[in-house]
């Protein structure tokens, strides 16, 4: 009686273990986003936690390949409607079922587009931390124009990619101790490269297409990764490609932060008498600077709101600096615009005064 009822216990234990990995993970709490979260919403939070938590960065910490790995996961998944949708269905089992056999989940995520982060194969049965290609930095120019809209853009790579050629290679070659007798009762233990054999590859350049979102706001020098996109290793897993941001020189506005500035010349009457003019903005939207009072060399006008999105809230603005500059007329006035002049502005010539040392 109490075997059966232990059985009955180990049997609900496991049901319940079963019950849990069939419900499978939350894609949306991994990656940190609402149920109703934008396609760009996701691939934000997926970059920012791509980043955190690669295992490059993070070679102590065990638990940061799972994290990562269901970050990868997450991603693959919440960024593709069809299989966003399968997924808030039927969650994640509703995706291993899809298709079936070669076009499912599974071979989604462990398929030759995919990366994974081996451990153990090593004969003693401990890790054993898989070789990475190198990380490649490539600069991406970007207009100051898509930094405030947002963009997709395109670029082609030429990547390095593994194909099977003839005959063999010799892989995952290791250092091993190897013991040998030298004599009754003597050993000698010294180290020994081994190696595995491998079916050769030879190294295929094939263009990739790779699309970058320019999100609205984002910063010169911001670091957009693609995960195994970068140099690849015959024994290991590829290296990742990280696009730096370059924001290219603009011919009105300059960005500093979330503001901008830009320079503007008025004439001498427009400084006095005031002035309206219509700046075009990045966007093209018509920002119309008004000034009635006394406009004075060098200062400098601020237009709250209409500086650039910041990108961690694009509801929030910077400021646009306008800083004034004022083109005074040449030469000389007639006796009779001096007249005219000194009749407005007054005669107190006493005004101009030099403190000296
Ligand atoms: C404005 O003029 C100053 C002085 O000539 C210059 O240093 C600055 O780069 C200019 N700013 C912009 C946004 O062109």
């Amino acid at each position: 009686m109490r075997l059966l009822l232990e059985s009955a216990a180990v049997l609900i234990l496991l049901w319940s273990c079963l019950v849990f990995v069939l419900a499978g993970r939350d894609f949306y709490q991994i990656l940190g986003v609402s149920k109703s979260a934008s396609t760009s919403e996701i691939k934000k939070a997926y970059r920012k936690l791509a980043v955190k938590y690669h295992p490059d960065k993070n070679p102590d910490n065990p638990d940061a390949v799972t994290k990562f790995h269901d970050i990868n996961d997450a991603y693959e998944v919440l960024q593709d409607d069809e299989k966003r949708e399968i997924y808030d269905r039927h969650g994640e089992e509703g995706l291993k079922n899809q298709g079936g056999g070669d076009h499912g989940f599974g071979s989604f995520f462990d398929g030759g587009g995919g990366f994974r982060f081996h451990f153990g194969g090593g004969g003693d049965g401990g890790p054993r931390e898989i070789p990475r290609g190198g990380t490649i930095h490539m600069d991406m120019e970007v207009s100051l124009e898509d930094l405030y809209i947002g963009k997709f853009i395109e670029f082609a790579r030429y990547k390095p990619v593994a194909k099977p050629a003839s005959g063999t290679r010799q892989c995952n070659c290791r250092t091993e101790m190897k013991t040998t007798q030298i004599g009754p009762g003597r050993f000698t233990m010294s180290p020994q490269q081994v190696c595995e054999e491998c079916p050769n590859v030879k190294y295929v350049l094939e263009e990739k297409v790779l699309e970058m979102e320019i999100e609205p706001g984002m910063r010169d020098g911001y670091q957009y990764p693609f995960i195994a996109e970068g140099e690849p290793h015959i024994d290991g897993e590829p290296g990742d490609l990280i696009m730096v941001i370059k924001t290219k020189k603009h011919g009105v506005f300059e960005r500093r932060g979330d503001d901008l500035y830009m320079n503007l010349t008025v004439s001498l009457r427009d400084a006095l008498v005031g002035f309206s003019v219509d700046i075009s903005h990045l966007d093209g939207h018509v920002v119309t600077l008004h000034r009635e009072k006394v406009t004075w060399p060098g200062a400098i006008i601020q237009k709250p709101g209409e500086g650039m999105p910041n990108y961690d809230d694009n509801t929030r603005r910077g400021s646009l600096f306008i800083t004034i500059d004022v083109d005074f007329p040449r030469g000389t006035f007639s006796d009779e615009d001096k007249e005219a002049i000194i009749a407005v502005l007054g005669q107190e010539s006493g005004q101009t005064t030099y403190n000296g040392l």
